[in-house]
């Protein structure tokens, strides 16, 4: 059973303050830091909820200290879920960067595996 987020109404104000931002069009970078198990993926679980609720589409990315894992493990698993809904390719189009993403392979990569992803979900 999930218990009730206990005082972290300050925090959650920030990361809300920041969605909002974002939402109204101002991307935004919120670092979160803390000891282990002091509740950092239970701040931005309660930030996905209501980011959910309002519109937003949420992409997680776990990095991982072991050793083996793809470069840029985290943006993978972000850009592959983003274009499961987006067409990552027609936004670079429109920032007129698409020639520097496909020099990109990774990008190029998580983007054509999001795709299949969505193709079979
Ligand atoms: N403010 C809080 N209110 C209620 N429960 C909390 C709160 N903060 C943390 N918890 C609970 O404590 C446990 C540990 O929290 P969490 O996993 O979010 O820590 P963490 O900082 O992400 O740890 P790690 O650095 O190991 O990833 C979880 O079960 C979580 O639900
Ligand atoms: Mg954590």
């Amino acid at each position: 059973m999930r218990t009730e987020l206990v005082g972290r109404d300050a925090e959650l104000g920030v990361l809300v303050n920041a969605l909002e931002g974002a939402l109204a069009g101002q991307p935004r970078i919120v670092l979160c830091q803390g000891e282990p198990g002091i509740g950092k993926t239970r701040l931005i679980e309660d930030l996905v909820q209501i980011a959910t609720e309002r519109g937003a589409l949420v992409a997680w990315g776990l990095a991982t200290d072991s050793f083996g894992a793809p470069p840029h493990w985290e943006w993978w698993q972000i850009l592959r879920r983003v274009a499961k809904d987006i067409d990552v390719l027609k936004v670079a189009d429109g920032l007129g960067s698409r020639r520097e993403l496909a020099g990109r392979n990774w990008i190029a990569d998580s983007w054509a595996r999001g795709s299949r992803a969505g193709e079979a979900g």
